[in-house]
């Protein structure tokens, strides 16, 4: 499969700001309680599971948050600037560069994915195929955990965090993703929308998603295919 076609210009825009951001965003879950309890229901029913990766990982501070609660979890990125700060800042975690629309993985290796807002640089029309590759690496009964600014916007930042840049950002209607989700055989099982936390973060609207591949549990996925790290 062809890889992300807005590859180049989202690896360009992170080279410059990946430091900044990784400093502005290391500690952002002490202040979003809802996303700590959405990561520890998560972590709840993946633990011990088998393999999970995060995708969009950035600096890799959900992938850390979630391997801190037992979570078997490496990170991926398109920017090989972020994988070198989410390396540096969490050694005890596993991290490589990679495109979430031609995932490394085999079909069924994983027994979760997550991704934090990494589909912000993939307008929703683009969504069918990173969702196709997380549907495929995915096991039955495998979980995906999905996060996202929901609304219609589209924005184009030239600064982040005081860092020159040039990326475009692109808001989902959540029933387009669900729906999106649902086209390539994932079962939405919980959706949580969210009103933005004030002085935390961007004044966006939320949306946290839990998407399952079916036929299967993660309890028998468990049985099948023992924690690897
Ligand atoms: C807004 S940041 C989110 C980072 C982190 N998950 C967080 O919550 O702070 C979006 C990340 O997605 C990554 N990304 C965008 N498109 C990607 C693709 N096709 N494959 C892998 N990573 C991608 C970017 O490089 C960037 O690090």
């Amino acid at each position: 499969m062809s890889g992300d076609p807005r590859a180049g210009g989202i690896r360009d825009g992170y080279a410059p700001v990946a430091a900044a951001y990784a400093e502005e965003l290391s500690g952002e879950l002490a202040g979003k309680p809802l996303d700590r309890a959405f990561l520890d229901a998560y972590a709840e029913v993946t633990r011990g599971a088998g393999r999970v990766v995060e995708i969009g990982c950035g600096p890799g501070q959900i992938a850390a948050y979630l391997h801190a609660r037992g979570v078997a979890v490496e990170g991926l990125d398109l920017s090989p600037e972020m994988i070198a700060e989410a390396s540096a800042r969490h050694p005890g975690v596993g991290f490589c560069v990679g495109d979430m629309f031609a995932l490394p993985y085999g079909d069924g290796a994983l027994a979760g994915l997550v991704a934090f807002y990494a589909i912000v640089h993939t307008p929703t029309a683009d969504l069918a195929r990173p969702f196709a590759e997380i549907a495929r690496v995915l096991a039955p009964g495998g979980l995906a955990a999905i996060a996202f600014h929901a609304g219609d916007a589209q924005v184009h930042l030239d600064v982040m965090f005081g860092q020159p840049t040039a990326l475009d950002f692109w808001f989902h209607a959540p029933d387009a993703v669900v729906a999106a989700l649902e086209a390539v055989g994932l079962v939405v099982e919980a959706r949580l929308d969210r009103a933005p936390y004030p002085d935390v973060e961007h004044a966006s609207r939320r949306t946290y998603l839990l998407a399952r591949r079916p036929e299967g549990t993660l309890s028998r996925l468990s049985t099948l295919h023992p924690t690897q790290s």
